[in-house]
């Protein structure tokens, strides 16, 4: 498209299933008719020479305000979910004005999903508001979603997830811990732990946050921060780590205690061996 902005660009590496190339090219030429015929942009695939099953998806967007609205579009999200059936996708650059490159970490995700639980070829840039009525008087406690893209300067998870420690309920361990997750468009999720009588039904910190993010239609995470009270860091439990995984790829994980942080890490390395969709 001649007038273009050929700096605002996207690049997805795209690994599709064997036997299902006929299947995604077709699929990436009506993407491309798609985009041109909506004003959105061109796209177009480059084949990897050397791994058949391998392909560069690059999108070229008309300006921002139309790689957002691309993002939002139902019909564009129909055939982005038809492509995550048959391709892993893995967003190398993002031309939505991304300001941070640890924003771009979004490798080894999660590799083959149904259609229904991922709905964007770069995901949702969602705008979930402020949650309702006056739970907190100070904005800084406030409960639910935040949106931080707009600035990247203040996003502060130990922070976060110290607060939302607060909200644990740890009645029969005592064990109060607090997460905060951020998503790709800087919107950060926190949780806590909450216990039940039964036990068995109590849910940790992480897998609060991230569910959270889920269910309002977030589907790429960047980093996790989880806070508790010990002085040696709590990483997440194996159920956590499944759970991160499989929605958050890679993620980078905060340890902290209620004063400092206690190191960081790549998921991969606390889960080296994973069971995912690949294997199914
Ligand atoms: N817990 C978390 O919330 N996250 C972790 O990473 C480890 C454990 C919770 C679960 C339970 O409520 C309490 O801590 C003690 O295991």
């Amino acid at each position: 498209m001649a007038d273009s902005d050929r700096s605002r660009l996207s690049v997805a590496l795209v690994d599709v299933a064997d036997g299902r190339v006929a299947a995604f090219l077709a699929l990436a030429r009506d993407f491309e008719a798609m985009l041109v015929r909506k004003g959105y942009g061109t796209a177009e695939m480059i084949r990897d020479e050397a791994q058949p099953l391998r392909f560069y998806a690059v999108r070229h967007w008309t300006d921002a305000a139309s790689a957002q609205a691309c993002h939002a579009d139902a019909d564009v999200q129909a055939l982005t979910a038809r492509l995550f059936q048959i391709a892993r996708v893995t967003q190398v650059v993002n031309g939505v004005g991304r300001q941070e490159p640890r924003r771009l970490l979004l490798d080894n995700q999660r590799s083959a999903v149904e259609a229904d639980r991922r709905t964007g070829f770069d995901r949702r840039v969602k705008d979930v508001g402020r949650p309702a009525g006056n739970r907190r008087a100070s904005k800084d406690r406030r409960l639910g979603p935040r949106r931080l893209r707009d600035r990247p300067g203040e996003v502060d998870l130990v922070g976060a997830a110290r607060r939302a420690r607060e909200n644990a309920d740890a009645a029969f361990s005592q064990f109060k811990v607090g997460a905060a997750l951020e998503a790709a468009d800087g919107t950060v999720f926190t949780g806590c732990n909450i216990e039940n009588a039964s036990y068995g039904l109590t849910i940790c910190a992480e897998r609060v946050a991230i569910y959270k993010a889920l269910s309002e239609g977030h589907r790429v995470f960047t980093r996790v921060a989880i806070v508790a009270d010990t002085a040696s860091p709590t990483p997440p439990c194996g159920a956590c780590r499944q759970v991160l995984w499989e929605f958050g790829g890679n993620l980078e994980i905060q340890l902290a205690n209620l004063t400092e942080e206690r190191g960081k890490h790549r998921l991969k390395d606390l889960f080296p061996h994973p069971f995912d969709a690949r294997l199914l």
